[in-house]
């Protein structure tokens, strides 16, 4: 249990975490993970940047003491109070009580919770603000949700160094620790970003927008390797997994409609065939129909996170939506959909509870359900198939937004 020094001055005093198979309940973890904490030594003091899950303590622990006593301990920044990163800090504030905890402005009613004690010394901090170790400084980088409300990052400046926090992080056990050595982690790093950072690439942009001008030496994670080669390409391919996955035909001004549906009798497939009718009418939108039952989910996860407006079609089956709709709207929780246009319609035989359960997902999903759902009794008529192509117009003007009376 020896500290691996990452620099004369910086070390890891983190803990692996082999046999970690499962991550917060959804997360796999084939090749277990690492908590990483690091020790920061200046001429005044030194500074300990996060700490590991409850049950590795002893690990960070043993290797804090083998390089710095509790009483020169000056700060101790959090850069995310997640328990795998704050399992260690309550012991930590009892072996150094005059150290000052700095945490982003969000985290602060949640330290308050995690450590539920009186007399704390801390501070919320945001971007620019610095705390000296003398002849080493630290600078603060606000990166909120990334994941959580509180994250943020930590810059070392005299050695061009970024405590991320999870940002540039996977799940990885290597004891090798550092990137140019460990196995091949490529697929840990992706599918950490796809199911960690994706739902928050508006925010990701962001943050590398604060720390893409930084001069960079190494990138040093919460978990997995610490990148202390070519640190810039992880922030590049952070950039790249942020913007749209796929090339998009439709030019800049025009926005973009899905309707999905599904059919047991081909009935709910005539009336998306009138919604993608009526809203094909309206100019500036593109709208596309999909029949799920020619599909797989992944790929059109895919699609989803670049359009505008998505519209599902779905009879009613023993009083449900049936399980390919709810396959992909359950799929839709690893991207950002809030405020995107939604909406239902489908046929029914009896109760006809598929659309209002839709709206209702399509609600939580925090999308904006502007049009309100329609479903008809069994055949539809020619007027319910001209009520279909009403709803598929009026869905492609709330997709237009402000836009709606430019092209009217
Ligand atoms: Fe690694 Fe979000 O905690």
């Amino acid at each position: 249990m020896q500290p691996v020094a990452i620099s004369e001055r910086v070390s890891w005093i983190g803990a692996l975490d082999p046999t970690l198979r499962t991550f917060d309940i959804i997360l796999k973890t084939a090749n277990g993970t690492t908590y990483n904490a690091y020790l920061i030594r200046g001429s005044e003091g030194v500074a300990i940047v996060d700490t590991v899950k409850e049950g590795f303590s002893d690990h960070f622990f043993a290797r804090l003491e083998a390089l710095a006593s509790y009483d020169e301990i000056k700060a101790i920044v959090l850069n995310h109070l997640e328990p795998d990163h704050s399992g260690a800090l309550p012991e930590l504030v009892r072996r150094a009580p005059q150290a000052k905890i700095y945490i982003s402005v969000r985290a602060q009613p949640m330290l308050k919770a995690l450590l539920k004690r009186e007399g704390l010394t801390f501070q919320g901090v945001a971007t620019g603000d610095t705390v000296s170790l003398g002849d080493r400084t630290l600078r603060f980088l606000t990166t909120p949700f990334l994941h959580w409300p509180d994250t943020q990052c930590t810059y070392l400046e005299e050695e061009a160094t970024l405590f991320s926090g999870d940002v540039f992080g996977c799940h990885f056990c290597d004891n090798r620790l550092f990137n140019d050595a460990v196995g091949d982690f490529r697929f840990s790093f992706e599918y950490y970003f796809a199911h960690i950072m994706r739902p928050f690439k508006r925010h990701v942009l962001d943050a590398l927008r604060l720390i893409e001008p930084l001069p960079l030496e190494r990138i040093a994670p919460s978990h997995g390797p610490i990148h202390r080669t070519h640190p810039r390409e992880y922030v590049q391919r952070y950039r790249d997994l942020s913007v749209s996955r796929l090339p998009n035909e439709v030019s800049d001004r025009a926005r973009s409609l899905l309707i999905f549906y599904i059919s047991a009798y081909g009935n709910t497939a005539r009336m998306a065939e009138a919604v993608h009718a009526g809203a094909s009418e309206v100019a500036g939108v593109r709208a596309s129909l999909y029949d799920l039952e020619g599909g797989e989910v992944g790929p059109f996860v895919d699609l989803i996170e670049g359009v505008d407006g998505i519209a599902f079609g779905s009879p009613t089956i023993n009083g449900d939506a049936v399980k390919p709709i709810w396959d992909l709207l359950s799929s839709l929780a690893v991207i950002e959909v809030r405020g995107k246009v939604g909406a239902a319609f489908g046929s029914y035989g009896w109760s006809g509870e598929a659309v209002r359960m839709i709206e209702e997902r399509l609600k939580g999903l925090k999308m904006d359900v502007a049009v309100p759902g329609i479903r008809f009794k069994l055949i539809p008529t020619a007027e319910e198939l001209e009520a279909c192509r009403h709803f598929g117009r009026e869905l492609a003007l709330a997709v237009l937004g402000p836009d709606a009376e430019v092209a009217a």
